[in-house]
């Protein structure tokens, strides 16, 4: 800018060139705190955008850029809602836009910019109208972040958590269940021996006693009376070696998983009449210890349940290897059922998903209305584990 000389007053003369250097000094500073913000804006991980009142882009940062895929001159002079917005969102934000302008305010907002490629990305917006040196509303400056992984994240947290809390859930009512289960076979077998053995016993000790008392008449009466104590004697032993397998299946420990299955269907066989077959794919296989306790509750729940439930007058019972795994099945041709509703009606099935889980293993259930139930289970095989724990419930 050019300076005017004043010769009458050198005091006034000098003015003019103060005011030039310190006009120059201001427009450096100036260009300077231009470069400077400039600068900021572009190298900032925030997106900022700029717009003119009409919605026209002035300002599309760097951020921006990396976002939409589209630069700088492709958007300069565009409006972001016709190329950005999807149609469902874009009239929505033409109102807000103009709230923002006829109001003056900062105004927090969400909306999806779809990029250059089509795909959706969730901003959060901050938008706060500009004004000029003169106070007069210019633009309006919005600063964002792409929160879509962020959003995705705390989604996928709330579905693992509601999962968590449902197991969770599932798990007390699981023990809550087994305890009063546990309750019941303690009562069960509590009147088993009470009403039961003691009462037999107690009869055959009155037989002795009379035996005693009444000294039978010839030799053949007694050995025919010691006889048939006897035999009760062999049928109480019986009854009480049945029990006690019930409680704990002592074949597992020495025999390992097959035959002890074989005994539990020859036991269905005998209780309910319902034809149990048990198929061994692999004869040499020998499971025991903790898996082969795991597997024989899962197939007790299960044939439990044939028998209940099923109305069937056969079912199979099998075991094999596949791929790396060991499977057991069983399945019968009775009434089916739906395996949502039954969700809710009892545990037994709810204990062997745990129980399986517990193995590392996979538990699946088919089962529909007049068609029949399949339980497969399939867990890691060989175990882990290469010694094999002893049983232990
Ligand atoms: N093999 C089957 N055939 C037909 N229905 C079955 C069979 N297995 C299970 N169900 C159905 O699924 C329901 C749930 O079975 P689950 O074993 O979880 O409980 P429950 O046998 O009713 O009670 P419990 O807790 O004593 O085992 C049963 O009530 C029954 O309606
Ligand atoms: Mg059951």
């Amino acid at each position: 800018m050019a300076t005017r000389k004043t010769p009458r007053s050198p005091r006034k003369s000098a003015k003019p060139v103060v005011a030039a250097g310190a006009y120059r000094r201001a427009h450096l500073a100036l260009q300077e705190e231009r470069n400077f913000s400039a600068a900021v804006l572009e190298t900032a991980g925030a997106m900022v955008v700029v717009t003119d009142l009409e919605g026209r882009i002035v300002r599309f940062n760097r951020a921006c850029q990396l976002v939409t895929g589209f630069t700088f001159d492709e958007m300069k002079g565009k409006s972001s809602w016709d190329l950005l917005l999807s149609s469902q969102e874009r009239d929505e934000r033409k109102a807000a836009y103009r709230r923002i302008i006829a109001d003056g305010v900062t105004v927090d907002h969400e909306n999806h910019w779809v990029d250059r490629g089509g795909t959706p990305h969730l901003i959060s917006w901050s938008s706060a109208p500009m004004t000029d040196a003169d106070g007069v509303l210019r633009n309006v400056v919005r600063i964002g972040t792409d929160i879509s992984e962020h959003r995705r994240i705390e989604q996928e947290l709330q579905r693992s958590e509601s999962a968590l809390r449902a197991s969770q859930t599932q798990l007390r009512l699981l023990a809550a269940g087994l305890t009063s289960a546990q309750e019941k076979e303690r009562k069960r077998l509590a009147v088993e021996l009470h009403d039961d053995v003691l009462q037999r016993m107690a009869a055959l000790m009155l037989e002795l006693h009379s035996l005693q008392e009444s000294k039978p008449a010839t030799g053949r009466e007694l050995v025919d009376r010691l006889a048939a104590v006897e035999d009760r004697l062999k049928a109480l032993a019986r009854d009480i070696r049945r029990t006690a397998h019930q409680l704990h299946p002592a074949v597992l420990g020495h025999l390992g998983l097959a035959p002890a299955l074989k005994a539990l269907c020859e036991d269905v066989m005998r209780q309910s009449g319902i034809e149990a077959r048990l198929t061994v794919r692999e004869p040499a296989l020998h499971v025991s210890g903790d898996l082969a306790l795991g597997l024989y509750r899962v197939a007790q729940e299960a044939l439990d349940n044939v028998v209940t439930h099923s109305g069937a007058k056969e079912v199979r019972v099998s075991l094999g290897l596949r791929n790396g795994s060991l499977l057991l099945s069983i399945s019968d041709g009775g009434r089916g059922f739906d395996p949502e509703e039954a969700r809710q009606r009892g545990l037994g099935l709810i204990a062997i998903e745990e129980r399986v889980r517990q193995m590392g293993g996979t538990f699946t259930l088919k089962s529909a209305p007049g068609e029949g139930t399949r339980i497969n289970v399939a867990v890691p095989w060989p175990p882990k584990t290469d010694a094999p724990a002893e049983p232990t419930a």
